[in-house]
């Protein structure tokens, strides 16, 4: 397929060139923001692994430093893998990260490393104490191939724990490690908690205040309410569950028994390997997460660069107490520049409109807000589908014509409409005459070059529709689009590669494809400015 220069994201996280996966050790650190991750230096496609290093005073605006973490002793010679960050009790920075000593088999290990020089706001250099390293080694009984990611590490009755992501036969655990002085690691009999998942990558864990607060706690303080990330090598996605933390046992448990199969996402989207650390300046929890192509292995390399990471999100406890709720971090909005608003207009079945007057409809910020004055013609809620949004969202994609939706942005979209991206919502009513809404992101439509993947991806949005009300927000970015629905209860981020809706090819529009009117009480879309991005 084409390989456009302006596919090229303007203002979402990545280098100048080559490979990157998850992100690392995301902290607050005198007056900085860190972020560092997996990166080739070498290349577009994944190998060499090194940690690459950025800062910001804004998470939005980077630079880029030199890479932090790289294969320098023996336990980590063939490869610096994912890890944390955590601040010990007199401020120290702390990396926690995984190791690979054998190349033949991947053989993983833990090891620590701290600032050179504390007093350098940009903790430049690191260093990996020899009599240190490794703090822990995969112990007879421990599949050492699949032994990685340690946890930001939390204080409890004057013991650090921190957690390592493994697998045990099929079952998905979080070895928890315990130390009394950050030096020397033990290892607790039970994990924290394990399901029957496969192998969990990159596993997070960290207290949220009481429902609805938007504020963050910081990853040693109490919470009632706890939240346990694990990143699901079978799936690709980040699952996570809410649930209470038991410290005498150091174990976990999820409110809802069933919810290590239910599968609350961070992201129904392509959005993996995530990290959130604490926010002190701002007093919140944000989530940072890697987003890979959906493009071809070829293609990555003709472009010369692959991967990309999601803006940063404020992430907190939904009110109902049963999912967390997500938002871009405020910052994104000082890229916004000039708007156009369009305000009470009513869709009707099989309508569609352009929102005009932008620039750069590439590269945008859209917030809109939906209104329908009846659900009376949401269609049944088809069981065969088995609850899943992913199957029901494939089979009634965006030009399948509904009752009350599909309606919502065909954004990334050409003139003719011969490419566009869907975003959408969908309502349904269950056997009960509840509601149901669904939300997708439909890219089959979204270009005219062949060989692409274009995965229809959706999940199901628990908001209380019944007042006929509501939110999508959608940051468009060349080949991305990364949307909010209702406030951030489900968000879905998508690689998209137009051939003909590029630069200024590509528009923007609301569309309806259902039965029932649909008004847009309130749309404002904003043209998006560049950031400083690592200097590219
Ligand atoms: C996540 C992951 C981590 C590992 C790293 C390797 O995608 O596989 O488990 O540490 O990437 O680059």
């Amino acid at each position: 397929s084409i390989v456009s220069p302006l596919l090229r994201t303007g203002y979402h996280f990545q280098p100048p060139r080559n490979w990157i996966n998850g992100t690392a050790a995301p902290m607050y650190y005198k007056g900085w923001y860190h972020l560092f991750y997996q990166y080739n230096p070498k290349g577009a496609v994944w190998g060499n692994i090194v940690w690459a290093h950025s800062v910001s005073h804004d998470l939005i605006n980077w630079f880029a430093l030199e890479p932090a973490i790289y294969p320098s002793i023996p336990s980590d010679k063939y490869g610096c893998w994912s890890g944390s960050a955590t601040l010990l009790a007199d401020g120290t920075p702390a990396i926690t990260y995984t190791g690979i000593s054998r190349p033949d088999i991947n053989y993983q290990e833990q090891n620590i490393a701290f600032p050179k020089n504390k007093s350098d706001p940009l903790l430049r250099e690191w260093v990996k104490p020899a009599e240190l390293n490794p703090i822990a080694s995969p112990e007879p009984g421990i599949n050492a191939t699949q032994f990685r990611d340690p946890t930001t590490a939390w204080l409890a009755d004057g013991h650090w724990r921190m957690l390592v992501g493994g697998v045990r036969d099929t079952r998905g655990l979080a070895f928890v490690y315990r130390s009394k002085d950050f030096k020397k690691w033990t290892r607790a009999k039970h994990p924290l908690h394990s399901a029957l998942t496969g192998m969990w990558e990159c596993p997070d864990f960290f207290p949220v205040a009481g429902s609805g607060e938007e504020n963050g706690l910081d990853t040693s303080e109490h919470g009632e309410k706890y939240v346990l990330k694990a990143s699901l090598d079978l799936t690709r996605y980040d699952y996570y569950t809410v649930g209470r933390y038991h410290k005498e046992k150091d174990r976990y448990v999820p409110d809802n028994p069933a919810g290590d199969y239910h599968r609350l996402r961070y992201d129904y989207g392509n959005f993996y390997a995530s990290k959130t650390f604490y926010d002190p300046a701002k007093r919140r929890r944000v989530l940072t997460g890697w987003a890979n192509e959906s493009d071809s292995v070829p293609d990555d390399k003709a472009k010369g660069w692959a991967g990309i990471h999601a803006i940063p999100r404020k992430i907190w406890l939904d009110p109902s107490g049963k999912q967390l709720l997500q938002w871009p971090v405020e910052e994104v909005e000082k890229l916004r520049g000039k708007s156009v608003s369009v305000s009470g207009k009513v869709v009707k079945p099989g309508q569609h409109f352009e929102v005009t007057g932008l620039a750069t409809s590439y590269q945008a910020d859209v917030e809109v807000s939906f209104e329908m004055s009846s659900l009376d013609k949401a269609e049944p809620f088809d069981p065969a589908y088995d609850n899943d949004a992913q199957k029901l969202c494939g089979v009634k994609g965006a030009d399948v014509k509904g009752g009350v939706g599909p309606f919502g942005l065909w954004v990334l979209a050409s003139g003719d409409l011969r490419e566009k991206t869907a975003v959408f919502f969908r309502v349904f009513k269950d056997g009960y005459g509840k509601p149901k809404v669904l939300m997708c992101t439909d890219p089959t439509k979204s270009s005219l070059s062949p060989d692409l993947y274009k995965p229809t991806f959706a999940g199901f949005v628990d908001t209380d529709i019944s007042s006929g009300k509501i939110s999508l927000r959608s940051l468009i970015d060349r080949s991305v689009v990364e949307s909010f629905g209702a406030g951030g209860k489900t968000c879905i981020l998508s690689r998209v590669y137009p051939s003909i809706a590029i630069g200024k090819g590509a528009h923007l529009y609301v569309f309806n494809n259902g039965e029932a009117d649909v008004k847009v009480s309130r749309l404002t879309a904003w043209e998006m400015k560049k950031p400083l991005m690592n200097g590219a």
